[in-house]
């Protein structure tokens, strides 16, 4: 077992109509962040929330917030976000027109927020990401089933992507699909921040811990 991973279960599966009971299940949990996912019905096809709930998250606990943002317009949420104490903030290479853009949102992005991540989708190849943007962003989140919905199944190419990143010295997050069984290919492959949603929500509040255990 590798040490410093980082597990970020992602509340799009917690139950929301208490999610303020949901945070306090994680909040005796260590090395752990909290995956907030935004859709907004554009980028992907389905719709989570927005800032005011993040905001409202924010306010509840203290384990760093980690906000993967399914959206077209990811400069909308910098301003939005930039005083609500988010640790990480993600946006999607795929929403942004060209490399001039994505640095610009880069370098703004970084005024306000700890950790800036870019996110490439299943089909997109590693290589978009050159140099000048890979210095400046502290997180690489590859998406290992295409975002918009928990509870898919891992796509096994992603493996060969995570490893072209592992010689980066960056966060490396994966995303999707993640269980106890593939974790263990993930890590070696050089992932170091690994998502989870049903996984770790499926069998309910009192399993939560041992399900990050696992996972361990
Ligand atoms: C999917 C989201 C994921 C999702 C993962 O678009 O980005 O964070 O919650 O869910 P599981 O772990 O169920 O695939
Ligand atoms: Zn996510």
């Amino acid at each position: 077992m590798k040490n410093n991973i980082t597990i970020s279960p992602s509340l799009l599966s917690c139950d929301f109509l208490n999610i303020e009971k949901e945070l306090k299940h994680f909040s005796t949990i260590k090395d752990i962040w909290l995956h907030l996912d935004v859709m907004d019905g554009h980028f992907v096809p389905n719709l989570t929330f927005g800032p005011p709930i993040i905001k409202m998250i924010a306010k509840k606990t203290t384990i760093p917030l980690d906000v993967h943002l399914m959206v077209t317009n990811p400069g909308f949420y910098i301003e939005e976000l930039k005083d609500s104490n988010i640790h990480n903030f993600t946006f999607h290479y795929e929403a942004l027109e060209n490399d001039k853009e994505i640095i610009s949102l880069i370098k703004t992005a970084k005024n306000h927020f700890k950790s800036v991540g870019i996110s490439i989708k299943p089909k997109t190849s590693a290589s978009v990401l050159n140099k000048e943007i890979l210095d400046l962003v502290d997180l690489v989140l590859i998406m290992s089933v295409e975002p918009g919905f928990g509870g898919q199944s891992f796509i096994e190419d992603s493996i060969l992507k995570i490893k072209q990143f592992s010689k980066y010295k960056k966060i490396i997050q994966v995303d999707g699909g993640i269980n106890q069984n593939n974790i263990k290919n993930v890590i070696n492959a050089g992932a170091n921040n690994v998502v989870a949603g049903s996984y770790i929500f499926k069998s309910g509040p009192s399993e939560y811990k041992n399900k990050i255990q696992s996972l361990r």
